[in-house]
C-alpha cells in the first residue's frame, strides 16, 4: 500500500483554512493556493537527488549539493492542477511540465481525456502528479496511468485535499505511488465533492462560478 504524508505544518493548515472560506475572493483564493504549493513543494521534493559542484566562494573553492530541476516534472491535471503548478515552479524553476486533460463526466464521475502531453525522454525523470482535490480518485488514477506507460523512474501524486474514497482508490488501483496531502477530510457527497472542502477548485481558482 502506498504511503499518505499528511502535510500539517501550522502553515500549510491556517493558509488552508482560509481558503476553504466561501466569501474567499478568487485573487485571494489563487495567491494562497500558490503559496501552499510552495510549501507542499518543499516537503514533495525532501528526497530529491543531489550532485556535488565545485564553486568559489569570495574566500576559497569548496563543493556544494545543486539538484538537477530538468529530471523533475510536473504533470499537472487540467484545469484545476495550473493552481499548484505555479508555486511548485516558483521553488524549482528547472523542471520541466506535462499537461494531462481530463474531464467529469457529471453522470458517470468518470474521468475522460482530452489532451495528454509530457516532456520528451521520460524515462530518466521524476514525475510528480498534481491536482487540488483527490476526490472519487478517477482523475489521479487516469493521470497516474497514462504517466505509467511512458515509464518514469518515479511518480508521486499531490493534492491540497483528500478523503477517504480518493486515498482508498488511488491506493487500490496505484500501490506504489505515494500520496502528499495538506488534509483528509470526512467524505465524499453524492456528486462527488469533498465535504467539508472547499468547493470546486477549479472554479475558484479561475473564477468561473
Ligand atoms: N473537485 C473539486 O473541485 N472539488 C471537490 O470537492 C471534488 C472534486
Amino acid at each position: 500500500m502506498s504511503t499518505v504524508h499528511l502535510i500539517d505544518h501550522p502553515l500549510v493548515q491556517h493558509k488552508l483554512t482560509l481558503m476553504r472560506q466561501k466569501d474567499l475572493s478568487t485573487h485571494g483564493f489563487r495567491r494562497l493556493l500558490k503559496e501552499l504549493a510552495m510549501l507542499m513543494a518543499y516537503e514533495v521534493t525532501r528526497d530529491m537527488p543531489t550532485q556535488p559542484i565545485e564553486i568559489e566562494t569570495p574566500l576559497e573553492t569548496t563543493t556544494g549539493q545543486v539538484i538537477d530541476g530538468k529530471k523533475l516534472v510536473f504533470v499537472a491535471i487540467l484545469r484545476a492542477g495550473l493552481g499548484i503548478l505555479d508555486g511548485m515552479l516558483d521553488v524549482v524553476p528547472g523542471a520541466r511540465v506535462g499537461h494531462v486533460g481530463l474531464y467529469r463526466d457529471p453522470r458517470t464521475l468518470t474521468a475522460v481525456e482530452y489532451y495528454f502531453k509530457l516532456p520528451a525522454d521520460m524515462g530518466e525523470r521524476d514525475v510528480i502528479v498534481v491536482d487540488p482535490m483527490l476526490a472519487t480518485g478517477h482523475s489521479a488514477i487516469a493521470a497516474v496511468e497514462r504517466v505509467k506507460e511512458v515509464g518514469p523512474r518515479s511518480i508521486k501524486f499531490v493534492c491540497l485535499l483528500a478523503c477517504p474514497e480518493g486515498i482508498a482508490a488511488l491506493q487500490g488501483a496505484h500501490p506504489d505511488v505515494p500520496i502528499f496531502t495538506a488534509a483528509i477530510d470526512r467524505q465524499l457527497d453524492a456528486h462527488g465533492y469533498i465535504l467539508p472542502g472547499l468547493g470546486d477548485a477549479g472554479d475558484r481558482i479561475f473564477g468561473t462560478k
